[in-house]
């Protein structure tokens, strides 16, 4: 496939506006500008981008979940989610880096979708070369009267602000996001009402993924119907970045159509198992938070939101963990585990508690004192978890837990049985 999303990649000086503007960039928000509000949210309706950020929300109804017109008192917002920090996933960064004015177009397209004269980036502070990319871009951009006043003649004004976050992984989810970006501890609220209606200072906030928001200069650039025509149906369809990780000989962030086969990912893309002669026992198709698979699930399976679904695992942010025969499971469950006990933000018992109970057995199991009624206890453990909470994370911490232990049961067994890991070299 042509590559669209990453064409500027690997290209001299592919931050700069320059070099953006010479390969077309900004020609869409230029078409844009002279499109309705109504006509972009429509186009994106059509196209079926459906959100990049993990739930896969189809991006223009969410738009239409807006207000029609900004109230005198109620101005709209549009923040964009580069916190990135699910494990296994590095996607974002990859444009971020590469092409921040691809983000910056937009960004400007989404707001003018919105009814927004305003952008917040909250970029997660590790991204310390990003953040500045994209400081340097909206200057530049800035001082060529891209960003500000009038943009193209079309009456309309935005700004962009660049903010960088603190390093939680909790501040992802929107409603911290929010909180984190007026200056607040990054805690997870109830929805409704959803950002919509009350989002950053209370007002109308639309909030978007990196990856969905540099989709869209592509679908006013190219139609809606192109866009389409990429995937494998009209639920899942466009260009998709997937991060590669973990037992492959060439790990990163590969461009491929929606919708690809995993296998093809592996082999293609990656390069094949990292080691010759060793099989693949497992993947986690969408980032930590998801179910794994087993080796034998993955045969003919196709890397889309409604695939996977149907497999029972989960898209994510497209995270693609790859092990390998001699990768000892229980270890790996223990490592996601921690993860989510460290990253709770504590509000929810079930979810503070759950995270640091979960974390609790599996260690002692891996320590070799596991009890032979843990893995029982890790399952009603986890079942509590489900669907109890504010926020999703105690769900993310509970699924993955849950299919390791029903997928790789043996591997437990034979840890609170003999004490050790029952693979080859773990
Ligand atoms: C714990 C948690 C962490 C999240 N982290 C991110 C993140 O780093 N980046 C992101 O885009 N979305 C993240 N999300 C999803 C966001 O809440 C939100 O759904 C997303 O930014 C919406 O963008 P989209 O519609 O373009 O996918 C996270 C959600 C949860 C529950
Ligand atoms: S589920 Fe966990 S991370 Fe989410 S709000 Fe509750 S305690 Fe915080």
């Amino acid at each position: 496939m042509e590559k669209v999303l990453t064409r500027n990649v690997g290209i001299a000086d592919s931050h700069r506006l320059e070099t953006y503007r010479a390969r077309g960039g900004y020609r869409a928000l230029e078409k844009a500008c002279r499109m309705e509000p109504d006509e972009i949210v429509g186009a994106v309706k059509t196209s079926g981008l459906r959100g990049r950020g993990g739930a896969g929300f189809p991006t223009g109804v969410k738009w239409s979940f807006m207000p029609k017109e900004p109230h005198p008192d109620r101005p709209h917002y549009l923040v964009c989610n580069a916190d990135e920090s699910e494990p296994g996933t590095f996607k974002d960064r990859l444009l971020i880096e590469n092409d921040p004015h691809l983000l910056l177009e937009g960004c400007l397209i989404a707001a003018r979708a919105v009814r927004s004269s305003k952008v917040f980036i909250y970029i997660r502070g590790e991204y310390v070369l990003g953040a500045r990319r994209l400081e340097q871009a909206a200057a530049e951009a800035r001082e060529a009267g891209i960003i500000g006043q009038d943009i193209f003649g079309s009456g309309w004004s935005c700004d962009i602000v660049v903010h960088r976050g603190a390093g939680a992984y909790i501040c992802g989810e929107e409603t911290a996001l929010l909180d984190s970006l007026q200056g607040g501890r990054g805690n997870p609220r109830l929805k409704p009402p959803f950002p919509a209606q009350y989002g950053i200072y209370g007002m109308p906030t639309t909030v978007n993924n990196v990856e969905t928001l540099c989709c869209v200069p592509l679908i006013i650039e190219r139609g809606a119907d192109w866009f389409k025509s990429i995937g494998p149906d009209e639920r899942n369809t466009g260009p998709k970045l997937y991060c590669l990780s973990g037992h492959v000989k060439r790990p990163g962030v590969y461009e491929a159509p929606m919708g690809i086969e995993l296998l093809e990912l592996i082999e293609e893309f990656g390069g094949g198992m990292l080691r010759e002669g060793r099989k693949l026992k497992a993947v986690i198709p969408g980032g930590s938070s998801v179910p794994v698979l087993r080796a034998e699930e993955c045969q003919g399976l196709r890397m889309d939101f409604d695939s996977l679904a149907k497999a029972g695992t989960m898209l994510g942010s497209a995270g693609t963990m790859v092990m390998d025969e001699t990768t000892d499971m229980v270890a790996v469950m223990e490592r996601i585990a921690h993860f989510y006990a460290h990253e709770s933000c504590g509000q929810c018992t079930p979810c503070r508690e759950g995270t640091g109970w979960l974390l609790k057995i599996l260690h002692r199991i891996r320590s070799g004192r596991g009890r032979p009624e843990d893995l029982d206890l890790l399952d009603s453990v986890a079942g509590h978890m489900m669907g109890t909470t504010i926020c999703p994370l105690a769900d993310a911490a509970a699924m993955p837990c849950r299919s390791f232990v029903s997928k790789f049961r043996e591997e437990f067994e034979h840890y609170i049985r003999h004490g050790r890991s029952m693979t080859a070299t773990a």
